[in-house]
């Protein structure tokens, strides 16, 4: 069935205290629970029926205000108990096996311990509930089981109480004083040590911080814990945010479908967001342990103390708290760097889902499957959403502004299960913006796009914007977006800069004029990325070459940097250039890079961030949607041969530049301020190398590899090394295998990085692999890191064959019924078919439909390919 928001209606029933009762086994656990309900005073209904949300269960027996009870049934999953009148409490026992769930979702055991995961809809795996995020109850949880397997036992709250049982047993009681919705319920039970350290709170409350993990895995948890009590600080400092309980408990697990969870006082984590030491981590890992950390910790406020009212409202926690953990980790990381790196992945990963078949607006309208929408778009373009809001209520000086507006919100919506409709009207009352307009941010999907044109006035600079939203399934003719855009003009000839300033859009076409600086006008564009659009705009290469040298904001200077790339590489790949306009084309990004190689004003951070070529799939939606007729199709491997010539010219053209940079960056030490960037460009200029003269960069990155004493620069050159054929290549793997046999996390990436490569040969490596001992379907790391890492990579996904979409289908076919969350994953790639060539349109479309034609589908993958071949 589909869900719908407009359908919501409040739960009839109230249930103010849930009381259970775990015996803990890994192949069965029984669960006694016992919940106080009553009528819903802000409910008209009468209706006798209480509807407790199952999946899975069998009852054993129902009781009603201790008596047992027969009238009741099962509908679908769920049990319908009849209850007149108007309170009672209910007790019901049911049993199940943890050891049988693979799906990671309720009650399942990882590596020997138990655990849960509850969002969205988990807890109805473990017992009947009203598993809806507005159904708010305090818990009281007794938990026993083999003191030997599960020496640590944990659940939300604080322990009130804890002892020893028949046969080996012991048992412990928790208790959380926050009323919470059943998604934020957690239980743990194993065999844990912790790394703790108490935090002390601006109000003086002092609390235990834990880092739960096997013992092997003590030493590199270190990160975690310091980056839980400095996101404990900025929130106190930047949100007015403080900790409510004496404890907080984060357990690392291995086995989990997602980065983590925040359940009150007891966050779990996939282990890739807490483990991290120099020599099994990259610096991009400590910087996502320490982000994912500060999101399930922001969430404390953003997410459990306001909870949401419908899981149509999701964005209203997580987008609000990604741009929490992003404005967080521009404080620690740096503010140009981290911007650059999180428009990055919305380009990356949301552009395309709001290109294509599987587009929503961040607050969707229906679902078949709520586990289908924690989305890029709901996340990502969520957090871009309100650090619009944000930079409406602070530009020109009000820094303060927004801060009313949260500060509003979190007073206003305390203990309760909100809509993102009360985010916004908090935020106008608070800071005084009207946004009636910019509400179409949260109702329509799809990109905007924005045609510029400019002309030199009297006045100033006459531009005139033109803005579009694309038709997406289930929406056409958009009404125009409120827009914020900080622009300023500069000038070419003289080099002055223009001061900033912020527009804002509200028509489907207006002119504004904007101040001159000097004569000859260039026009700095959503600055800082303002918003979440596509600007289109004729601009000359002379134009775009000061802009990327000289532009006083960061981003706009990399932006202007990647559109000459994309400019270049999409007119490459389209077959637009003569001979002449190809040479022309690759000068202007070797001049570009240049300036970016040679530039001593630029930090090492900086510099290897301006290196990056615009991404595959970057290109790939930049081809196939330039074309407003949408005649145009993007061809990937010409995208990717494009890309790698361009490569190629750089590494030949700017072969001095780069071994100078490469002297100056290859041997600064790990520890050093400027060691990061130093390890981030000296990767770059070794793949710059590969596509060049790989002899020369197969020297280079043995020597990186053999010379590390980092996983940053191992893995960097191991990277390198696995995209050529080289007798260096198999040595070092086997050397990086040798070393890490074992350790889950960095095995992980050596399966990453052979699905990965450049190699001609990525399909056979993937076929072989699937085949090592070492690989799984059980694990979802695992199953990514090789899967995902394939589906990603253009030149071997999308062969001519096919060959590359009958993989990830016969991979979707076969994790489906193990794991229909992540298996529902691994269909977007695919999703992709209508904008693409129309050969492998065909191939990809036939690989949707013979998935949709297989019997006994998960509703979530289900979903995702009806929706992929409809839209
Ligand atoms: N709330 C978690 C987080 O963002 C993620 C939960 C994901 N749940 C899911 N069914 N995919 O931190
Ligand atoms: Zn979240």
């Amino acid at each position: 069935p589909v869900i719908r928001r407009e359908d919501y209606e409040p739960y009839p029933w109230i249930v103010p205290e849930t009381e259970l009762d775990f015996a803990l086994g890994i192949g069965s656990t029984r669960v006694a629970a016992r919940l106080k309900i009553k009528r819903n005073p802000g409910t008209e209904s009468t209706s006798p029926e209480l509807r407790l949300n199952g999946d899975g269960l069998t009852t054993e027996m129902v009781m009603v205000d201790g008596a047992r009870f027969g009238d009741w049934s099962m509908d679908e999953g769920d049990l319908v108990v009849n209850l007149p009148g108007e309170s009672h409490t209910v007790e019901i026992v049911t049993q199940i096996d943890p050891s049988a769930n693979t799906a990671l979702m309720g009650l399942f055991a990882s590596n020997g311990m138990l655990c849960t995961q509850c969002e969205a809809e988990g807890f109805r795996r473990i017992t009947f509930f009203p598993d809806r995020p507005d159904v708010l109850s305090t818990y009281r949880v007794k938990m026993s089981g083999s003191k030997d397997r599960f020496p640590i036992l944990l659940c939300n709250g604080n322990k009130v109480g804890e002892g020893e049982g028949d046969g080996g047993t012991h048992w412990a009681e928790w208790h959380d004083p926050w009323p919470k919705p059943s998604y934020l319920f957690a239980l743990v039970a194993g065999d844990l040590v912790a790394n703790s350290a108490p935090f002390t709170t601006r109000s003086g409350r002092v609390v235990e911080c834990n880092v739960w993990v096997r013992e092997e895995d003590l030493a590199r948890t270190d990160h975690a814990l310091q980056s839980l009590h400095r996101s404990m600080k900025w929130d106190e400092d930047v949100f007015g945010r403080e900790y409510d309980l004496d404890l907080y408990n984060i357990v690392a697990v291995s086995d989990f479908n997602m980065g983590a969870m925040e359940n009150k006082g007891l966050n779990v984590f996939n282990t890739k967001y807490v483990l991290a030491d120099p020599d099994t981590a990259t610096d991009a890992d400590f910087d996502a342990v320490e982000g994912v950390i500060a999101h399930e910790y922001f969430h404390n406020w953003s997410g459990n103390r306001i909870t949401c009212r419908d899981w149509f409202q999701l964005s209203l926690k997580e987008g609000f708290t990604v741009l929490r953990d992003q404005l967080f980790s521009q404080d620690v990381q740096g503010e140009a760097v981290k911007r650059i790196e999180d428009v990055r992945i919305l380009r990356a990963a949301q552009f395309p889902e709001d290109a294509g078949p599987l587009a929503h607006p961040i607050r969707p309208d229906s679902y078949r499957e709520i586990s289908n929408f924690y989305t890029a778009t709901v996340y990502n373009k969520g957090a871009e959403v309100i650090r619009m809001m944000r930079t409406l209520a602070n530009f020109g000086g009000q820094v303060d502004n927004f801060r009313k507006g949260t500060d509003l919100y979190f007073d206003r919506h305390d203990g309760e299960a909100a809509t993102c409709e009360d985010f916004i009207t908090a935020i106008e009352d608070g800071t005084g913006l009207e946004l009636a307009q910019f509400r179409r941010w949260y109702r329509q999907a799809g990109t905007p796009r924005i045609a510029v044109r400019q002309t030199l006035g009297d006045d100033g600079l006459d531009v005139t914007f033109r803005q579009t939203v694309p038709d997406t399934p289930g929406q056409r003719n958009k009404g125009a977006m409120h827009i914020p855009l900080r622009v300023a003009v500069h000038c070419r000839e003289t080099g002055a800069l223009g001061a900033e300033q912020l527009i804002e859009l509200r028509q489907d076409e207006q002119t504004i004029t904007l101040p001159l600086s000097g004569p000859f006008p260039v026009l700095s564009i959503n600055r800082g990325f303002t918003a979440p659009v596509i600007i289109e705009r004729e601009l000359d290469s002379a134009d775009l070459v000061f802009l990327a040298a000289k532009d006083d904001d960061p981003f706009a200077r990399y932006e202007a940097l990647q559109d000459l790339a994309v400019r270049h590489l999409v007119a490459a790949a389209s077959q637009q250039l003569d001979q002449a306009g190809r040479a022309e084309g690759k000068r202007l990004v070797c001049d570009a890079f240049r300036s970016i190689l040679t530039d001593p004003e630029l930090d090492h951070s900086m510099r290897g961030e301006l290196m990056m070529l615009p991404s595959e799939t970057y290109l790939f939606e930049a081809m196939a949607g330039s074309d407003p007729a949408g005649i145009r199709k993007a061809e990937p491997l010409e995208i990717h041969k494009e890309r790698e010539q361009l490569k190629t010219v750089i590494g030949v053209t700017l072969k001095r530049e780069l071994e100078g940079l490469y002297a100056q960056v290859a041997d600064v030490p790990y520890d050093d301020p400027a060691g990061r960037g130093a390890r981030k460009v000296k990767t770059q200029i070794a793949a710059l190398f590969a596509a060049s003269d790989p002899e020369r960069a197969a020297i280079m990155a043995s020597r990186q590899f053999d010379q590390a004493d980092n996983m940053t620069d191992r893995q960097g050159a191991l990277m390198v090394l696995c995209g050529l054929k080289h007798p260096a290549r198999d040595e070092r793997l086997q050397a990086f295998y040798d070393r890490y046999q074992g350790n889950a996390l960095v095995i992980d990436k050596w399966f990453t990085l052979q699905a990965l490569s450049l190699h001609p040969d990525v399909l056979s490596h993937v076929k072989a692999l699937a085949e090592h001992p070492d690989f799984t379907m059980k694990n979802p790391n695992r199953v990514r890191s090789l899967y995902m890492a394939f589906a990603g990579n253009a030149h071997a996904f999308h062969a001519q064959d096919g060959s590359g979409y009958r993989m990830i289908a016969d991979v979707i076919l076969a994790l489906d019924p193990i794991n229909p969350q992540t298996a529902a994953r691994f269909v977007s790639p695919l999703g992709r078919w209508r904008r693409i060539e129309s050969v492998k349109a065909g191939l990809m479309k036939a690989e949707l439909e013979r998935i949709a034609g297989t019997e006994g589908l998960s509703r979530d993958t289900f979903e995702q390919v009806s929706r992929s071949l409809d839209g």
